[in-house]
This record gives C-alpha cells, structure tokens and sequence, in this order.
C-alpha cells in the first residue's frame, strides 16, 4: 500500500541518498517498472565467493525493490528472474536457482500478503521443478484478489518465445473459425501475450551495465525507457531504484512526436 509523503521521508531515510526523492515527483511516476536483475555472479566473483552466493545476495535486493515500489504506489513491477536461455548455465547453478526461488517464494508469501501484493508469472512454468512450480501455483493463486502491487516474476521467460506462443495461439483461432485475419492488429497480438493486463512497462532498469533486452519483453519494451546502472544487482537497493524514478522523470517520452505538439 502507498504511504504518505511523510512516511517516504522515512523509508527513504538515509540523509544523503534519501535526498533525491526532493526531487521526485510523486504525480508522475511510472505505473510499471522491469527489471532486468543481473551481475549476481560478477558480484559473488569479485568477493571470492561462488556466483550462487551472488544469486542469495540478490534476494535482498529484490526484497528492496518491491517495498520502494509499494511504499511509492507503482502499481506493477515485473522482474526477470530466469531466461529461457539461463538453462545453458551449469547444472549446479540452474538447480541452486530453482531451488532458491521455491524456499523464497515460501519464505516471503505471507509478507507478500501483508503488503496486499498480487503475485503473477510470467514464462513457462510447467518445465519447472515440482517443488518451484507449485509455491509458485501457490502464490498466484492466494493473492490474486489483492489490490497492492502486482508483482509479475518473469521465469523460464523469453520474449520471442512469448510471441511465438501469442501467434500459435491467434492461428489456431483462425483455424477454428473464430477470428478473422483482417482483424489481427497490434492489440490483438497484445491480447495473447502471457499477462494481456499488464500495461507496457514505462521504465526499464537493467543492472550490471549490460546494454541489451536478453530477450526481456521485447514487444512490451518498444517505448519504454531505459536506464542502466553499473552497479550489480545485490547492491541494487531502495536508493538505487529512487535514482532511476527521478532519471525516468527527467526523460523526453516524445513517442514518436515533436516535443510540445
Ligand atoms: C543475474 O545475475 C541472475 C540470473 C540471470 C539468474 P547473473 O547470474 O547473470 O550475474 P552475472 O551477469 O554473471 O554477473
Ligand atoms: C538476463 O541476464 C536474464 C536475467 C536477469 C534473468 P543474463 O545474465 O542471462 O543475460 P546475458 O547472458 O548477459 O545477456
Ligand atoms: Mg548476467
């Protein structure tokens, strides 16, 4: 649930990173912000430690997202948390993640629940391991009458396979008589994404300095705006995602007309 401005003041309670959210406009924020999380095993590796230490770091980080973006009242945040292409990874590492995302799930549901969070998904689930499919089945289903913020976790995602899953989805329609070619249109091709309610994401962060989707919602992204920031995903906190707000405000979002017109 969305606080007050004076209870922002105290979240965003450190003197001198805290002092950007002077500078936030609270009429004007994004109502749906992706993440793109990486750099957890550029994290864990320049400590010396393995990258799955990395990938238990980011929790927290994660954690900090979702409360900046409650506390703020944006309405939809959507991380991405596994790729259709993360399964290339060492099988240790894929295992460690499946395994994490299903202790977590079941570790935060209930404080999820508090917050009147509504948790969605986003990617194939069914090629998950049953103890991670089913938190997740879990999760979906217990909040999905909440009214806070809607928390989409992108897992096994790619975004050319959501779209070649929208038009298998349209052409079977047209098989079966049910939808006329001539009507199929940009909204049409939306309606068969994998969260047809999901507004477009306004702003787009991505950790670690990579400049690239990774195959992140790339037909939602087409007018989002980016931002990037170097630093690595566990050290992402409530702070950093303040930073990119007041960024994101300071943007010309022209869509593809003349400033002013
Ligand atoms: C992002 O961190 C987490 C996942 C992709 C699951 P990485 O694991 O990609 O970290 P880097 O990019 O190797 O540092
Ligand atoms: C993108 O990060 C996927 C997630 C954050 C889940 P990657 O680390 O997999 O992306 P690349 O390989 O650097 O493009
Ligand atoms: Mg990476």
């Amino acid at each position: 649930m969305s606080g007050s401005p004076d209870s922002h003041f105290q979240f965003f309670n450190d003197p001198v990173r805290g002092a950007a959210l002077e500078r936030l406009d609270l009429e004007r924020l994004p109502r749906h912000v992706a993440v793109i999380m990486d750099g957890n095993g550029r994290w864990a590796q320049s400590r010396g430690l393995p990258r799955t230490a990395g990938h238990k770091a980011g929790i927290a980080a994660v954690r900090e997202a979702i409360l900046a973006c409650d506390e703020l009242g944006i309405g939809w945040l959507t991380i991405y948390a596994f790729s259709t292409e993360n399964w290339n990874r060492p099988r240790r590492e894929v295992d460690m993640l499946m395994n994490l995302f299903a202790s977590t799930m079941a570790a935060e549901l209930k404080g999820l629940e508090d917050h009147d969070a509504r948790v969605r998904l986003i990617g194939n689930l069914s090629a998950l391991p049953d103890k991670t499919r089913r938190i997740f089945e879990q999760s979906i289903a217990e909040t999905k009458d909440n009214k806070g913020l809607t928390l989409t976790m992108a897992v096994n995602y790619g975004g050319r396979r959501e779209i070649a899953d929208a038009v298998r989805e349209i052409a079977e329609r047209v098989a079966a008589g049910e939808l006329d070619p001539s009507s199929i249109d940009e909204r049409c091709v939306s309606s068969h994404l994998y969260d047809p309610e999901a507004p477009d994401p306004d702003l787009l962060i991505r950790t670690s300095g990579e400049q690239r989707l990774s195959n992140f919602l790339i037909w939602q992204t087409a007018y989002s705006e980016f931002y990037i920031t170097d630093t690595l995903w566990p050290d992402f906190d409530r702070y950093g995602l303040l930073d990119a707000l007041v960024d994101f405000q300071g943007r010309s979002r022209r869509f593809g007309k003349v400033d002013g017109s």
